[in-house]
């Protein structure tokens, strides 16, 4: 059985320590006690040492948006995983859409960043997932192998299962418009496929996947019921502590509904 995990990305919209602090605490209340699920905050650099100094002795842990692969240098603007690792940084979202898009990494960037997270002992959380105009064309599953292949290269078994996947549809990220559903589980299934291809079964079943793109407290049910979707990766409901508290007891539910 996989825990389900939640991750609440908040990207560039919440990053000063008064209003980490002012968010985190309304919030930790609210998720005390649920074991169940793995909660994670993914805060921007700026807010990481106030959540931690918030969070620590929580059940609630603290992820970074990024890193560099190198530990130390000149590297101007950079910031370095043993940093991360050192203020009290466990997860660390990789290959977001908008690092792919805005910042144009590449899947070989993000491979180098993978295996440094590995090697820093960070629990990655990488994303994937195709364009409007690719799912348009048919192209999805195409990409979504592409991506695999490429940002998994030369990963170990044992090194996959620390990793968890997030399957993000980039048309439905902050647009409002979710995957159904439906739409979401196929790729679910098409992504433990293609782990079970270049892995094994057993690897495959153990590697969590989550959705992300417009989760909402009114869609996390439905959701997070499918049986190959393990919890979210969520932006903009995120940010309040009603909203991520409510997706986080959605995926309490399904759990315990079984
Ligand atoms: P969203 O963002 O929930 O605001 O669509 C999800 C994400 O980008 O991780």
């Amino acid at each position: 059985m996989r825990k389900p995990i939640i991750g609440g990305n908040w990207k560039m919209n919440r990053g000063t320590p008064i209003e980490t602090k002012e968010m985190l605490e309304k919030f930790i209340p609210l998720v005390v006690g649920i074991d169940t699920v793995d909660i994670v905050i993914a805060a921007p650099f700026t807010a990481l040492i106030t959540a931690y100094e918030i969070l620590k002795n929580t059940n609630i842990k603290l992820g970074a948006q990024n890193m560099y692969f190198e530990d130390k240098g000149a590297f101007t603007g950079e910031i370095s995983p043993e940093f991360l690792k050192e203020i009290g940084v466990e997860y660390i979202i990789l290959g977001h859409s908008e690092r792919r898009d805005i910042f144009k990494e590449t899947d070989a960037l993000i491979n180098k960043k993978l295996k440094k997270a590995l090697s820093t002992d960070l629990k990655p959380i990488v994303c994937i997932g195709e364009h409007l105009e690719e799912r348009e064309m048919g192209k999805t599953k195409e990409i979504i192998e592409h991506q695999i292949n490429e940002t998994f290269k030369d990963i170990s078994k044992e090194a996959m299962i620390k990793i968890i996947i997030a399957y993000e549809p980039i048309w439905a990220i902050g647009t409002g418009k979710t995957a159904t559903p439906e739409q979401a589980e196929e790729i679910h299934i098409f992504i433990r496929s293609l782990l079970s291809k270049k892995f094994d079964e057993e690897t495959a079943d153990l590697i969590r996947i989550q959705y992300g793109g417009s989760i909402k407290p009114n869609n996390a049910e439905d959701l997070f019921n499918k049986e190959n979707i393990d919890g979210g990766l969520v932006g903009g409901a995120s940010l309040e502590s009603d909203s991520l508290t409510h997706i986080i007891k959605a995926a309490d539910k399904s759990i315990k509904t079984g």
